[in-house]
């Protein structure tokens, strides 16, 4: 395309955004709640909620409050939801059994919340590191993560979320071949229309701070996730497993983070077409809004304005712990 440029003052680019009216018209991407996944943290116990400190806004909840929230999706035309729970001491243990636990708290939080909304979407977590004594994503032997013992526990911790009645695997574990595993396992399982949203570019990030308070991982975690997510400094790298995640039989893919990644949204889009989302995490979440609560940013401008980002550099969604409040924003 070669853009027809009037030389000045033929040419007035201002004109356009002259008022609300011109700009309204010319603006060439949109925010919808339609375009959002709601992620939210489960605990044990009913009717309650407890807020975490890092994340201010965000709350453990019960079963029952996580079954009210997704009615509040529902009202609000979020399409998704996203479940990570808040795992007990006492059911982390080496084997990580409670990963495919077909009464663990998510894959009951699934039931309860498919059988009263069913309209909404429900998105899971593939990964050991809830269940895992030391806070890892796959299981450990003298001191290395091991891979294909791992992806069998995968395998028989998606079959679990897919029988409780989820929508959306999402496998966020960084092994090799693990998509593939999941995929040819849920074919053969009667299960062939459970989508995989893999968290195809994952980055070994400082940003998930936050998170693993909210699951209780960051007291667990020994070392760190360099050895399975990606280099913050390889974007290549980034492309091939987007390419390797779609070739295994993903349907959706995933980069995380979020706002400090827009050039890995922007080449998987365009490199791969496939509908690709961000996770805008929990880092991100927390210096926004811990800034917005000194009075330092608009909380609700830089919320807005740092989602239809994520639309601007090629995104379909973004999973944000923004979504309520974006979406009652949006829905005026
Ligand atoms: C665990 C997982 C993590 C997040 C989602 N799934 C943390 C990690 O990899 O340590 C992070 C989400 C966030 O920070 O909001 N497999």
């Amino acid at each position: 395309m070669t853009p027809i440029v009037a030389p000045f003052p033929a040419a007035r680019p201002r004109r356009t955004r002259a008022s609300g009216a011109l700009r309204a018209l010319v603006r060439e991407t949109a925010l919808s709640p339609s375009d959002l996944i709601w992620p939210i943290f489960l605990m044990a116990g009913t009717d309650s909620e407890t807020p975490i400190p890092s994340m201010p806004g965000v709350t453990r909840r019960t079963v029952d409050r996580a079954v009210a929230a997704a009615r509040e999706a529902r009202g609000l035309g979020i399409p998704a939801l996203c479940l990570f729970p808040y795992t007990a001491l006492e059911h982390r243990t080496e084997d990580c059994a409670e990963a495919w636990n077909p009464d663990s708290l998510s894959n009951r939080a699934i039931r309860a919340i498919k059988e009263a909304v069913p309209e909404v979407a429900i998105m899971t977590d593939i990964a050991l590191d809830p269940y895992n004594i030391n806070g890892h994503d796959g299981f450990v032997e003298d001191g290395r993560i091991v891979n294909d013992r791992t992806v069998e526990a995968l395998v028989r911790m998606a079959l679990a979320q897919a029988a409780a009645g989820a929508d959306i695997l999402g496998p966020s574990d960084m092994m090799d071949g693990r998509v593939g595993a999941i995929r040819s396992a849920l074919e053969s399982e009667g299960y062939q229309d459970v989508a995989i949203l893999s968290y195809s570019a994952k980055f070994a990030s400082g940003f998930y701070g936050p998170f693993r308070d909210a699951v209780g991982a960051s007291g667990a975690l020994k070392g760190d996730k360099a050895s399975y997510q990606l280099d913050p400094a390889n974007a290549d790298e980034a492309m091939r497993m987007i390419a390797r995640d779609l070739a295994e039989g993903a349907d959706m893919v995933m980069v995380k983070p979020g706002m400090p990644y827009l050039d890995i949204c922007r080449r998987a889009k365009a490199e791969f077409g496939a509908p690709t989302f961000a996770y805008q995490v929990s880092g991100e979440y927390a210096m926004l809004t811990a800034a917005a609560q000194n009075g330092w940013l608009d909380g609700d401008k830089v919320m807005l304005e740092s989602l239809i980002c994520f639309k601007r550099a090629g995104c379909d969604g973004v999973l944000s712990y923004f979504a309520p409040r974006a979406a009652r924003l949006l829905n005026g």
